[in-house]
Parts: structure tokens; C-alpha cells; sequence
């Protein structure tokens, strides 16, 4: 398993009372698979997510990369060089091209990476679908499915083999949406990575291998 979650809780404190997100919350997630975790709007997807991802960490409980404890790892150095994360606002720098988004985490990660960054970034672009042309492009000069595109190459960019993404075409017509699914499900077949991806519809979580419904605070595997 490249990811495990044991025993999550993650609460609100409201008044005198607790207001559980999750509650006891595990999971187990390996590689060449593509995963979706389907929930409605308040379910804790986001929650659930930031905290596999060590954006957040939980009140009690622990997340497990490769058997080892991210804590121990250390949270900046997970999100450094083990984890790529992709939002549904794509979250791109717009004063910066495609390609100068994509070469930032590759100036932070401790990861080995070829001597020539620029053209590792143009390469990764160029082969989730943006050209060179694009790529000296700024990035809120492209369309929503181009700048989530950018925001796929940035998250491989450091050569890691878990990709997180948070409802990633929540802001993409369908045709977009269908695109850029088979690209994750490419990134899990062709690259061996694992690809979780948060979503409340049906349509993609159909195409997954495995899907795990989220509800009042627990992951129950859908049949
Ligand atoms: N700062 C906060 N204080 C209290 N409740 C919060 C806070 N942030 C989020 N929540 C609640 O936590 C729950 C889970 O939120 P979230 O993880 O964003 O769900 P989802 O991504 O599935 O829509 C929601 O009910 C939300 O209202
Ligand atoms: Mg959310």
C-alpha cells in the first residue's frame, strides 16, 4: 500500500460539543490504481483530502506513505517530494507561464531530477496536451481545461507517485471533464501511480476502479 489512513478524527469544536468531519476514518490506497471518493457537498471530502495530502492534520489518528508515518517523515518534506495535489481552482501563480508553474516545485523538491528542469517541464506539458507555445504562455491567459492541464504537469513535476485531486473538473464542461479523467486513468495504467480523486459524480467515479462513499464521517467501499 503507498498510502494508508488509520483511525482519522477531525472535528469542530462548537460550544461544548464535538462536530466530527470523520470518525475513525481508515483507508488503503496502492499504486496503478485510480480511486475516487464520492460524497455530497459538506461531506468532509476536502477535509479527508487536505489531511491525506498533510495540508491539515487530524486530531487523532495517522496517515501512513510507504508504512511510514507522514509525521515522522515530516509534513513539509511529504508535501515536497512524496505527494502532488490538484484543486478544483487549479491554483496556478497568474504572473507566471505554464511552464514557469510547473518548474516551481521542481526548484523545491529534494527529489532527483534530470539536469535540464526547462525541458522536463516542457516535456510533461507537452504530453498532458500543452504545447510549447501554450507553455510561454501566463496561465490565466488559457481556457479552465488548459489551466488544469498546467496544474496536472505542475503536481508530476517532482516525479512522485501519489496525484490527490479535489473535485479537479468541478469547473469544466463535460467533454473537458472526460478529457482530462483519462489522463488520470493513463497517470495509474500506463505510470504505475495512484491517483485519488474527490468528486461527488457518479459519471466518474463509475470509470474508477475502486470508489469509497463518504458519509457521516466514514468510508464505506462502493459496491
Ligand atoms: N472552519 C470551520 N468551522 C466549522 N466547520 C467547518 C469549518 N470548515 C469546514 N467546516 C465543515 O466541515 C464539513 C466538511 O467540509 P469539507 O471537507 O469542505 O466538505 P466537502 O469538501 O465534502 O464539501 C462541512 O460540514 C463544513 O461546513
Ligand atoms: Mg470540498
Amino acid at each position: 500500500m503507498i498510502l494508508e489512513a488509520k483511525d482519522l478524527n477531525y472535528y469542530y469544536q462548537d460550544g461544548e460539543s464535538r462536530r466530527y468531519v470523520l470518525k475513525d476514518t481508515s483507508v488503503a490506497f496502492e499504486k496503478g490504481k485510480f480511486y475516487t471518493i464520492l460524497g455530497q457537498s459538506g461531506s468532509g471530502k476536502t477535509t479527508l483530502l487536505a489531511l491525506l495530502s498533510a495540508l491539515d492534520t487530524p486530531q487523532s489518528g495517522t496517515v501512513l506513505f510507504d508504512g511510514k508515518d507522514i509525521k515522522q517523515i515530516g509534513y513539509e518534506n511529504y508535501r515536497r517530494n512524496n505527494v502532488g495535489i490538484i484543486f478544483q481552482s487549479y491554483n496556478l501563480i497568474p504572473t507566471f507561464t505554464a511552464v514557469e508553474n510547473v518548474l516551481l516545485p521542481m526548484s523545491i523538491t529534494e527529489n532527483e531530477l534530470p539536469e535540464d528542469k526547462k525541458s522536463v517541464a516542457y516535456n510533461l506539458l507537452d504530453y498532458i496536451g500543452i504545447g510549447k507555445s501554450k507553455a510561454d504562455r501566463l496561465v490565466n491567459k488559457l481556457s479552465g481545461g488548459e489551466q488544469q492541464r498546467v496544474a496536472i504537469a505542475r503536481a508530476l513535476a517532482t516525479n512522485v507517485e501519489l496525484i490527490l485531486a479535489d473535485e479537479p473538473t468541478g469547473n469544466l464542461d463535460e467533454e473537458m471533464e472526460q478529457e482530462i479523467i483519462e489522463i488520470f486513468k493513463k497517470l495509474a495504467y500506463e505510470h504505475q501511480k495512484c491517483v485519488i480523486v474527490v468528486t461527488h459524480s457518479n459519471e466518474i467515479a463509475q470509470q474508477s476502479d475502486q470508489t469509497f462513499s463518504l458519509k457521516k464521517g466514514s468510508l464505506t467501499p462502493y459496491e
